[in-house]
């Protein structure tokens, strides 16, 4: 096993997996980002190159590529094997130990998953039904290659096609738990997806998580027949959590620093062969909080494009208040032409100059006030308290009083109110638009083995400087922990060797603890370079006095405590000798506190 772990650690490099889920800036020899493991306005989540391992000083967790897939995805050990493994080109076979012995429930539902996949892919080609349906998305000006890329399909009309087809290599319970079958009353299962035009959905790592299937033919016809049918809440698939379309405009919203949300699976599509590629939807569910914080590893400026009709408006305005409660900058992108109602018609009619006109979004609050201008008469009072209903309780909350000044003035001038008006009301309004902040219970377990905070910054100090060792005195080694006294002896040993280089001692001193206290040394150094950062090297050894003389202080303060129970003990027993004994022996031991 050790050796499909040691060599996805030698083919996968931490920054490039990392900087895949969140935007790291580089910090000296390290990068930086916010943590995406707690809510923080500042970055303390830091990744090392030279070591390959991250760690975050404000909630402690940390780790290597794998714990980092394993957290992020809120997956077991043997999944984020499975996806970095995938990303190392190191294939597992289905008889390997590895694989045998790091299955999991959820391994098997990947794989039902991913086979249905190919399933429908094959059967919009090949079957004819199927070639019916890849004509009409022709028809809807979608490019082969863009159907390979979202690996379009076709679910036949029929109740067990896809049911028989994956039974004969999976189990009915199985395919039933991916969510691909329905249960029979009398016992049995049929088909979910009959008829349909299938949008497989990826997760991340572009693993098929779920399905979308629109209707299509016959179906169509009927009435009765939901648009879409959707894959249910599975153990692979949370609706909430999954964003159409993100596997593939993760890079793109990144460099833009932009994401664009828009309605339907169509509308992602299209707008990547249009060539706008940071575009995603929420698939099956309105947009979430869920959906928010995970765009929000990417970027703070969040633009939403939805229908202009009135379930499209009120889409919207949720998105917006979450949105703003989120922290994200949020404009609107308006398709104004009323005959074209979404992006994907966009696309069909001007094709890729949508890639320009979906980055050219407004503010939310200037598309609000430009909107409710067009369709109130603000000429009425009616008009004039709804405008200033709808947009006051935004400035109210606006920390940027020239920016609020600024509304204030524009409003006034298109109701013909005085501005002092306006304020007033602003003051009375419930601001809207607020930052939440939700402290969620953070699951990560700090690393068993803790050194204190002066031990820390010891050994920090040393391990940027392994030649400090030199500065302890042989009586000063009673003031350090017995953890703390060995790695002290590791280090001043190793320092001939290492040529009091730090990266060569940390290779010595990892390579001798245990997996658990080599993770935790990883930690500390992390902390050292980035704490030590531009600190001259005299400053250094000043720094490392002054916390070995608090150790020592530390150590003769409880010695005194101890002493001073005793002294007491002694009194109450009226032991006049050992009361002698122990005076003596305070006073000498306080002198050395001076
Ligand atoms: N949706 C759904 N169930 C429905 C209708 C819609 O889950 N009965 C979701 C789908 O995720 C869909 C999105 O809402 O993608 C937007 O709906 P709509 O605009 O009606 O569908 P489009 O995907 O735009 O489909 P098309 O353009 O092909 O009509
Ligand atoms: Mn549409």
């Amino acid at each position: 096993m050790a050796g499909v772990v040691d060599q996805i650690k030698d083919r996968v490099d931490i920054v490039d997996l990392i900087s895949g889920y969140l935007k790291l800036n580089k910090s000296g020899v390290n990068y930086k980002a916010r943590c995406p493991f707690h809510n923080e306005k500042s970055a303390s989540f830091f990744v090392s190159p030279e070591r390959q391992i991250w760690h975050c000083f404000g909630c402690s967790a940390g780790g290597d590529v794998f714990g980092f897939v394993k957290q992020i995805e809120g997956i077991e050990f043997a999944d984020a094997l499975r996806i970095l493994a995938g990303r190392a080109g190191i294939e597992l076979h289905r008889q390997s130990p590895e694989y045998q012995q790091y299955q999991t429930a959820k391994t098997k539902l990947y794989e039902i998953c991913g086979l249905a996949t190919r399933f429908f892919e094959k059967q919009l080609r090949e079957s004819n039904a199927g070639r019916k349906a890849l004509a009409y998305l022709h028809d809807r000006g979608l490019a082969d290659e863009s159907i390979k890329n979202f690996r379009l399909g076709y679910a036949p009309d029929s109740w067990n096609a896809l049911g028989d087809f994956l039974e004969r290599n999976y189990e009915s319970k199985d395919i039933f738990d991916a969510g691909l079958v329905v249960k029979k009353d009398g016992g049995g299962h049929y088909d979910r997806f009959r008829s349909r035009i299938m949008f497989p959905i990826f997760d991340l790592n572009g693993q098929v998580v779920g399905f979308a299937g629109r209707v299509f033919g016959d179906l169509a016809k009927d009435a009765e027949a939901a648009k879409y049918v959707n894959t249910p809440q599975t153990a692979i698939y949370d609706k909430s959590r999954v964003l159409y379309g993100l596997d593939k405009a993760k890079l793109a919203v990144r460099r833009k620093n932009k994401c664009l949300v828009v309605e339907g699976n169509m509308d992602v599509i299209m707008s990547h062969q249009a060539g706008a590629t940071n575009v995603v939807a929420s698939s099956g569910t309105a947009l979430t909080d869920g959906h928010l914080k995970i765009i929000k590893r990417y970027t703070d400026n969040l633009d939403l494009c939805f229908d202009a009709d009135n379930a499209g408006t009120l889409a919207t305005e949720r998105g917006v208040d979450l949105a703003l409660a989120r922290g994200f900058n949020v404009g609107i992108v308006a398709i104004d032409e009323p005959e074209l109602k979404d992006p994907a018609d966009y696309v069909k009619k001007y094709g890729s100059k949508w890639s320009e006109y979906s980055q050219s979004s407004r503010p939310f609050l200037e598309f609000y006030f430009e909107t409710a201008k067009k369709t109130l008469d603000v000429t009425t009072a009616l008009g004039k308290k709804l405008l200033a209903q709808k947009i006051l309780p935004f400035l109210a909350s606006m920390v940027n009083k020239v920016e609020q000044a600024h509304w204030v003035s524009e409003i006034a001038l298109a109701l013909k109110l005085k501005d002092d008006i306006l304020f007033q009301e602003i003051a009375a309004a419930k601001p809207k638009g607020l930052e939440i902040q939700d402290e969620e219970p953070n699951q990560v377990e700090p690393p068993k083995e803790n050194f204190d905070v002066l031990e820390e910054g010891l050994l920090a100090l040393l391990m940027k400087k392994p030649d400090l060792v030199l500065d302890i005195q042989p009586e000063d080694k009673e003031f350090l922990s017995g953890r703390m006294a060995v790695l002290v002896k590791d280090i001043g040993l190793s320092l001939n060797e290492t040529r009091e280089d730090s990266k060569k001692m940390m290779a010595q001193l990892t390579s001798a603890a245990g997996p658990e206290s080599a993770m935790n040394l990883e930690f500390i150094y992390l902390k050292s370079q980035e704490l030590w950062k531009d600190i001259e090297d005299d400053e250094l050894a000043g720094e490392f006095k002054k916390i070995l003389g608090q150790m020592k202080r530390r150590k003769i303060l409880a010695q005194l405590e101890g002493l001073e129970f005793d002294i007491k003990t002694a009194e109450k027993n009226r032991e006049k000798e050992k009361l002698v004994t122990l005076t003596v022996e305070f006073s000498k031991i306080s002198k050395q506190l001076l």
